[in-house]
């Protein structure tokens, strides 16, 4: 059977991946945030998963206003990425896992989450960035993914409390795929963080720490918060918590923390990492 292994939670700046490109890791600006990743990369070269279910928000590169789902699951043989406007190189596609993504797809549809199938789509910095991070050599060659996106764009936005559930349903579903597969989850975006109006460069530190605390074993603490909580709270860009809730919602009741690391700002935003192991793992 497959097997949920942990979850890594990380923050999905465009920025960290023009300093990659750059080799600006060592820089006096860069090397606090850069200095987090070496533990989360060594845990995930002992793990030496088979797929990563990548749990995402798109910025208009795949989905954009006319056409927004809740929820949308890859079941793509690959995975490219293309120029979203960033500057950010363009990466190689990455390996799907078609089988594995209808399962879930069925698992999902099956517990009353409509989501919307993807036999083609584009992967934007929310989805490249921290795979770059995590792997700075690049992707294994076996590594296989399975992009699960949310809606964190355009209102009405799916709750906390529903999205730790789609998380809860996306663990059944792995827990009952027939093939002997490790795999970890993978939950980007936040922490804190506004890009526009008049709270542009808003963070809020004391929340997060609250956050990297809660999710570790009182995840149901976060789920409690509204969207407007969150806008409130984080940032209108750091409602994009909501995937670390996806994330931490897959993974068993308990769980032991391997790692984590915070550090502002990188860019507009507080950077979080979170390395998590399911008991049994
Ligand atoms: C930034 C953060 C994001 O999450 C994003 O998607 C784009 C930009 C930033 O802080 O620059
Ligand atoms: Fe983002």
């Amino acid at each position: 059977m497959a097997r949920l292994v942990g979850a890594i939670c990380t923050s999905h700046i465009p920025a960290i991946g023009h300093a990659i490109a750059r080799g600006l890791e060592q820089d006096a600006y860069w090397r606090p945030f850069f200095s987090g990743y070496p533990r989360a990369r060594e845990w995930l070269a002992g793990v030496n998963p088979d797929v990563a279910i990548v749990v995402y928000n798109d910025h208009g590169l795949n989905f954009f206003l006319d056409k927004m789902p809740t929820f949308a699951v890859g079941a793509a043989p690959e995975y490219r990425n293309a120029d979203e406007g960033w500057g950010l190189p363009t990466t190689a596609p990455y390996r799907g896992d078609p089988e594995l993504s209808w399962h879930i797809i069925e698992a999902l549809i099956d517990r009353e989450f409509d989501v919307t199938s993807c036999q083609e789509m584009l992967v934007d910095h929310g989805f490249t960035v921290p795979l770059a991070l995590l792997w700075p050599e690049g992707a294994p060659p076996g590594l296989r993914t399975v992009p699960v996106c949310l809606n964190t764009i355009q209102q009405p936005l799916p709750s906390p409390t529903r999205c730790f559930k789609l998380g809860r349903a996306i663990g059944r579903a792995v827990a009952s795929y027939s093939q002997d597969l490790r795999v970890v989850v993978i939950g980007t975006g936040g922490l804190s963080h506004q890009l526009d109006g008049q709270r542009a460069g808003f963070i809020n530190k004391e929340f997060d720490l609250m956050c990297l605390e809660k999710i570790v074993a009182a995840p149901l603490a976060l789920t409690r918060f509204t969207i407007e909580d969150l806008a409130i709270l984080a940032g209108t860009q750091g409602v994009e918590l909501i995937s670390w809730l996806v994330a931490r919602g897959a993974l068993d009741e308990h769980v032991a923390k391997v790692h984590s690391h915070y550090h502002i700002p990188v860019s507009n935003t507080a950077a979080g990492l979170m390395v998590l192991e399911n008991a049994g793992g």
